[in-house]
């Protein structure tokens, strides 16, 4: 990372290297880009026992957001994930961002005054299997953070199911379990400056 005090072996810097990323509002044009995301996701839908949305659910989905004032969803794009291999095996060409020549890593859904007034609730944040544990997660919670600072008392995300790995990702970014709506669903909050 640049200006990394401590810079780590090229080998094992990809890990920790949060890549350039970019958010932009998904629209319902972007409903094939959504379900190829969720396509290649399906483990997520498992851990929620659903199944995987069909592409016209999807553009329900995003003409529904699409209306609501409070509810915001964007994609994840990052221009390159600097591994050939990556992109070839795991990124296909409905994942070519419409709107840039980046590709669509990731989907953030989240609703401001949700469950109560200065709240804001991630009800999803997905980041492409192929893409994980590079920091672009972490990086689009960071984002949205900034963002809302000064706008929104608490950060919320609410977990689905038994998703344990979503609950060391969201412990690990501060925040604490706040609201027991179990077993359906957990959420896990944060104060924001
Ligand atoms: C949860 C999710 C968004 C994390 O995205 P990611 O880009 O892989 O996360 P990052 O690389 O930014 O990781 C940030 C931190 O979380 C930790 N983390 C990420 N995935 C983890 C996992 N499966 N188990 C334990 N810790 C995990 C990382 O180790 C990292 O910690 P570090 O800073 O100490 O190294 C991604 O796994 C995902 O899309 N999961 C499916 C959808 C989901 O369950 N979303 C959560 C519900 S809102």
């Amino acid at each position: 990372m640049p200006g990394d005090p401590n810079p780590e072996p090229a080998a094992v810097r990809p890990r920790r290297v949060e890549a350039a990323l970019s958010l932009r509002a998904a629209t319902p044009a972007d409903a094939p880009a959504v379900h190829a995301l969720y396509e290649h996701n399906p483990q997520y839908f498992e851990i929620i026992s659903i199944p995987v949305p069909s592409p016209d659910e999807v553009g329900i989905e995003l003409a529904t957001a699409q209306r609501d004032e409070r509810r915001v969803i964007e994609l994840v794009i990052v221009s390159s994930l600097g591994e050939a291999a990556v992109q070839e095996a795991a990124l296909d060409q409905r994942l070519r961002d419409r709107a840039s020549a980046g590709w669509v890593v990731g989907y953030l859904d989240y609703k401001l005054d949700y469950p109560e007034e200065g709240d804001a609730t991630v009800n999803l944040l997905l980041v492409h299997r192929a893409a994980r544990e590079r920091g672009l997660g972490r990086a689009v919670v960071h984002e949205l953070e900034a963002r809302l600072s000064g706008r929104v008392r608490r950060l919320l995300a609410s977990i689905y199911g038994r998703n344990l790995a979503a609950r060391r990702f969201w412990e690990g970014l501060g925040y604490r379990y706040a609201i027991d709506a179990r077993p359906v669903v957990e959420w896990y909050g944060k104060a924001l400056p």
